[in-house]
């Protein structure tokens, strides 16, 4: 079992390289979000102040690189590097699911990037399926024997469906994750989505089970149908090209997160320092990217990850130059259009 987890995650990172894997008609709905422009900001780009406190950490801009990986086996590089960019950066990166190191103790070496990131916002990841087979104070202590500041348990449904021998039994997850946030004590835990969003309702509930925060990871960025698509056959395979572009898109979650009061991670194809703003300003407390960053890493390595996380900053820094928010509250505060699409779907989604 271990070595189909390990094969896994290593075909993973060799899709993820491919374009074939993104949402194909289904967007971010975050074009549908113009932020208006401001021609008289009286400040200088200079004086732009992109610094996010988050889990006891302070960003120098909005920034996860999204949970990916750990565990191949074959390239604890990966995260090492990756760990130094957003150190370097001062930005934070959420590790890949720790199922493989609770599962082979020798695998935890691929997650222990805190002597190249001791400033850096770390967080760990654990799939909801899987919170029934590990106690909670296993994968606590775990993460924070790694350094993590906080832990994010994913949310699946989709790729579990598709994926050769998923698990597709999603009975009591709520509960566990409760468990979970009790038995941290008040230490962090998150729960993110996997390319298919958070509804409003489950954003409640998540809520009602004292999660710390929710990163969105809607549609319109990868989807992880589409990725276990292409890894199955037959049946699963068809099943996975029929439902691969669906999922809220990203921007009707964050949007709906914020009405609920939940701290937001907006992720789900935000590749550019543009959607991080118009992502921000819908009241997303930062954003991640991940799939973009694996095929940066395939043409570059850690260099080519530096320079796109980098003009991801930089795109940002230039929007709130030309809308004229100076700092992360002014960018919330900017008068915006919001598109028929988004106005619809936000609005619809409010209703039982
Ligand atoms: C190679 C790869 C591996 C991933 N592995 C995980 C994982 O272990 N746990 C998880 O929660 N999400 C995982 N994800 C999903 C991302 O964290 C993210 O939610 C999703 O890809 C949407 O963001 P994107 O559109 O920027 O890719 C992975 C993504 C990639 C590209």
């Amino acid at each position: 079992m271990t070595d189909d987890i390990q094969r896994r995650k290593r075909d993973h990172l060799t899709i993820c390289a491919n374009d074939a894997v993104a949402f194909q008609t289904r967007t971010t709905l975050l074009e549908e979000v113009e932020l208006i422009h401001c021609a008289l900001p009286e400040f200088a780009l200079a004086d732009v102040r992109t610094q996010a406190a988050f889990m006891g950490r302070t960003l120098q801009a909005p920034l996860l690189i999204g949970a990916m990986t750990g565990g191949t086996g074959d390239n604890a590089a990966f995260n090492t590097e990756l760990a130094a960019v957003a150190e370097a950066l001062g930005i934070g990166m959420s590790l890949g699911s720790l199922r493989p190191a609770l599962e082979v103790p020798e695998l935890v070496r691929e997650f222990q990037v805190r002597d190249k990131a001791p400033n850096a916002l770390v967080l760990t990841n654990i799939g909801g399926a899987q919170l029934r087979q590990y106690a909670p104070a296993q994968i606590i202590d775990l993460s924070r024997d790694i350094g993590a500041d906080g832990l994010l348990v994913h949310l699946n449904t989709g790729m579990e469906l598709i994926q050769p021998g998923g698990d597709t039994d999603f009975s009591g997850v709520l509960a566990h994750i409760a468990r979970l946030v009790d038995a941290a004590q008040g230490w962090p835990v998150g729960v993110k989505a996997v390319g298919m969003g958070i509804s409003f309702r489950d954003g409640e509930r998540l809520r009602d089970a004292g999660v710390h925060c929710v990163e969105t990871a809607g549609a319109g960025g990868t989807s992880w149908m589409a990725v276990e698509a292409l890894r199955a056959t037959g049946q699963q395979q068809r099943l996975g090209q029929l439902l691969q572009e669906q999922g809220i898109p990203t921007a009707v979650s964050t949007m709906w997160m914020r009405a609920l009061g939940v701290s937001v991670i907006a992720s789900g194809g935000v590749a550019t320092g543009l959607d991080m703003a118009r992502a921000l300003a819908l009241g997303a407390d930062l954003t991640a990217v991940a799939r973009p960053l694996v095929a940066a890493y395939r043409h570059g390595g850690p260099e080519e990850v530096r320079t796109y996380l980098d003009d991801m900053i930089a795109g940002l820094r230039y929007t709130m130059f030309l809308v004229g928010a100076q700092d992360l509250s002014a960018l919330r505060q900017t008068p915006r259009v919001i598109g028929p699409a988004l106005a619809r779907y936000a609005d619809a989604g409010l209703r039982p």
